[in-house]
């Protein structure tokens, strides 16, 4: 699958098998050995052993960060600067990013800043990185707590999706990056809604589906959707932005819940319910495809109740009230109106709510609407 995201073209391959470095090379025109193929694998603790498969013993210099969000940080970007200049990259250096949302979010920022922006090349491990992260040229890390504060635009001249991969990814992980398939599936259309169910109801035996082609298929549309927003609407000024449903709920729940307390995934699930419910209370989004999204998200063994239980602060006023300052002081706010991306007839559109109108979503935040 190729993509032109404005002056960048993103070549995307779905594989069962992780790649070559060989392979690599080729990809982006370089041949392994050569003195133009300079690469610098940037990995964490659990994806080293992909790591090395691909590097497969070549002398290949390798940066081995802590995993998980807490140390998407400033510290990790530096580190990789560090290696790239111990390794004496140029700017026609190749950073292979080999992990989930997190290692590709570092890599891609340090790949935009190192020498103003050497090769970037982008291995996907999770679930959530292969249907979301890994495509649109989205980099950066937090700052101040704040996600993502900083990052630029640096889509990956290759991203690799290696199926493979989920082999050995935590359910857990399965799990938050399915909700981003769900999401994207309401996005698409009802057709997709209904070919993704049998993965859905499945989250705990997903590896069963690698051999028959339906998760391939899966992410194979997921990929082709994302993509084709991204073309059009690079800097998220418009169409982009329908990838934010549910995730201005997901955003607030987070919050309240503490960091690393609720998965990113399991937030966006509870969101999308909220959204349904909003939807149908402005009369947008129609009773059937609220109770079909809601149902495969309940059968999938996601949390819908409101309040959700991790985010209980005292009683259910509190909590909705928590939830609701949250969701206020969100970045989609503007001029003290908010915006939410909430599904219709066949895929999903943008709703402003005034600042008088919280009315109705504190009534969504304070208990679960029967639809
Ligand atoms: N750039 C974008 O467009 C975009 C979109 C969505 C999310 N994100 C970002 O992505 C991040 C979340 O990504 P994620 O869910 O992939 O998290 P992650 O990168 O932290 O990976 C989750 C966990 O799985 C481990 N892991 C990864 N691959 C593995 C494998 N194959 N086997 C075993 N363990 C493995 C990781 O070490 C980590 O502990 C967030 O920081 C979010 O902001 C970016």
């Amino acid at each position: 699958l190729l993509f032109n995201f404005n002056d960048y073209s993103t070549y995307v391959e779905i594989k069962r098998e992780i790649p070559s470095l060989s392979q690599i090379s080729q990809k982006i025109g370089l041949n392994e050995g050569s003195n133009f193929f300079k690469p610098l694998i940037i990995a964490d603790e659990n994806t080293e052993y992909i790591a090395a498969k691909i590097s497969c013993n070549a002398n290949c210099p390798c940066v081995i960060l802590k995993s998980g969000e807490e140390n998407k940080n400033w510290q990790s970007v530096e580190t990789i600067l560090n290696a790239a200049h111990k390794a004496e990259l140029g700017r026609d250096g190749v950073f292979i990013a080999v992990g989930g949302g997190v290692i590709g979010d570092l890599a891609g920022f340090a790949s935009s800043i190192y020498m103003r922006g050497c090769r970037f090349v982008l291995v996907s491990t999770t679930l959530l990185g292969m249907v979301d992260a890994s495509i649109g040229g989205k980099t950066g890390f937090d700052l101040f707590g704040i996600k993502n504060l900083v990052g630029s635009f640096y889509p990956a001249q290759s991203v690799y999706i290696a199926l493979d991969a989920l082999l050995t990814l935590p359910q857990r992980e399965i799990k938050s990056g399915m909700a981003e398939l769900i999401k994207t599936a309401v996005l698409c259309g009802d057709d997709f809604l209904e070919e993704l169910t049998p993965l859905a109801k499945n989250i705990n035996g997903l590896n069963k589906f690698l051999n028959d082609g339906l998760l391939y298929k899966c992410i194979e549309r997921a990929v082709l959707y994302k993509g084709g927003i991204v073309s059009e609407d690079f800097r998220e000024s418009g169409k982009r932005m329908l990838l934010n449903l549910g995730h201005t709920f997901a955003h607030a729940l987070e919050s309240c819940a503490g960091l690393g307390n609720i998965s990113h995934g399991e937030a966006v699930a509870w969101g999308i319910v909220r959204a349904c419910e909003l939807g149908l209370e402005l009369g947008v989004t129609p009773r059937e495809r609220a109770k079909k999204i809601i149902n495969l998200i309940e059968s999938s063994g996601y949390e819908c109740a409101s309040p959700h239980p991790t985010a209980k602060s005292g009683d259910a006023k509190n909590t909705a009230d928590y939830l609701l300052n949250a969701i206020k002081s969100d970045k989609k706010k503007k001029n003290g109106n908010i915006t939410f991306i909430v599904p219709n007839e066949q895929s999903a559109c943008a709703v402003i709510l005034k600042e008088e109108e919280t009315k109705t979503l504190e009534n969504i935040l304070l208990s679960r609407h029967a639809i």
